[in-house]
């Protein structure tokens, strides 16, 4: 491999057109996005035209067979998650999944066991692990500023939120609803903020009350209520081998006027942090402070690039400078993007552990069956 890391996208929809290809083209120093595959051929294309790619396929086997590939981005519906994975991995490919990471526990320990077997880097797309008020909980937490934390709660939940694209309300092809979509984001950085406790048990409740509603308004587009099978709304509390406890909910459609809320709190011994709004807490003498610190501005955005479809500016090494105004194009950074570059060259370890994202799954099957059951679900594998 060389010092450039060579990328190919698997599954060119929303979430590859909106964060893994520009992410990846805001690091034109340290990779080269080079190859693209949709099963549906119209949008392979249109995406390898938009960015500029040298191939496209409609399988994603066949993009796995191109020589110079180092690594891929899996942004498939959860259903392919698994097979695409560990078939990347066993083509010594280095891979960025998006989440949710499987459908279920035996896919994600699949991934887990690809990837010790290639000895590659496999993370998963969970972004919120990135922001500067996640950051700067985790180093208050690892310096033991919170002490003990011993009870967490989280919550991504919208009044009327339910996408309409893709196959994200189909349970056979995304795994479920909002606990899969959205909770498990909540779910992911609450679980690494708290030290990555290991889930032993999870009494769960899911609903689908609204989705079928007549007359509902959804602000995403309308419901397809014959397909639409997953929850509408998810809650649990969990249980972890060290005594903590989270409190999780999470729902795409409730009857609330707010069209969002979303928080994740901390609560230690020694203080509490908050994310959205942030906020850290310490106990002086006896009595809570807010002893929130400045967050960093965000990175600057990377300079212009040309335009793909533009013709290359004429003196390429003089930089930014040299690309015409209305030619030129930034790529917005994604930070969990960069952190997969960095990893799969060697630079830097993944932010996002495959093991760690194994015990999201655990904690979202666990929720699943606790709701199918009504009983508390012990987590053993
Ligand atoms: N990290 C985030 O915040 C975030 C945000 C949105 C979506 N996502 C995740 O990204 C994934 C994709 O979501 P999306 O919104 O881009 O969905 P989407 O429906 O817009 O795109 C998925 C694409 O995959 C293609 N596809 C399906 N099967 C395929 C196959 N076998 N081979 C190649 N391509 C195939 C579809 O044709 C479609 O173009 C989901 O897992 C979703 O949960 C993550």
């Amino acid at each position: 491999m060389t010092d450039k890391l060579r990328v190919g996208i698997i599954g060119s929809g929303g979430i590859a057109e909106g964060a893994h290809a520009p992410g990846y083209k805001a690091l034109p120093d340290d990779c080269e996005l080079v190859a693209c595959c949709d099963v549906r051929p119209e949008r392979a294309k249109a995406f390898a035209e938009r960015f500029d790619l040298a191939h496209w396929y409609t399988d994603y086997r066949e993009l796995l067979t191109l020589p110079e590939l180092d690594a891929v981005s899996i942004c498939t519906p959860p259903f392919m998650h698994r097979d695409a994975t560990v078939a990347a991995l066993d083509a010594g490919l280095h891979v960025l999944c998006e989440k949710p990471m499987a459908m279920n526990v035996a896919e994600a320990q699949d991934m887990v066991a690809a990837a010790g077997r290639a000895g590659k880097v496999l993370t998963i797309g969970h972004q919120q692990r990135f922001s500067p008020a996640a950051q700067a909980v985790k180093r208050a937490v690892d310096a033991g500023e919170l002490g003990n934390i011993y009870y967490a709660k989280t919550a991504a939940l919208r009044n009327r939120g339910a996408p309409t694209w893709g196959v994200f309300h189909i349970k056979e092809l995304n795994g479920g609803g909002p606990l899969i979509d959205i909770g498990v984001h909540a779910l992911d950085v609450t679980m690494w903020l708290m030290g990555s406790p290991r889930p032993v048990a999870v009494f769960g409740a899911t609903y689908m009350a609204l989705a079928h509603r007549p007359g509902l308004q959804n602000r995403m587009g309308t419901i397809n209520i014959e397909e639409y099978d997953v929850e509408d709304l998810a809650a649990a509390l969990v249980r972890f081998d060290n005594g903590a406890t989270l409190m999780l909910e999470t729902s795409w459609l409730l009857q609330m006027t707010e069209r969002g809320n979303a928080y994740t709190q901390l609560f230690g011994t020694e203080g509490s942090a908050r994310l959205d709004p942030f906020q850290i807490v310490r106990d002086v003498d006896g009595v809570p402070e807010d002893v929130t610190p400045e967050l960093p501005p965000p990175a600057p955005d990377p300079p212009k690039q040309p335009a793909p479809s533009a013709p290359a500016a004429e003196d390429a090494s003089a930089g930014a400078e040299a690309v015409p105004a209305e030619e030129a194009v930034t790529w917005r950074r994604q930070p969990s993007v960069e952190r997969f570059v960095q990893a799969a060259l060697g630079r830097a370890e993944p932010l996002v552990k495959p093991e760690e994202t194994l015990n999201v799954q655990r904690v979202m099957n666990a929720l699943y069956q606790s709701a199918e059951t009504g009983q508390l679900v012990e987590i053993t594998d």
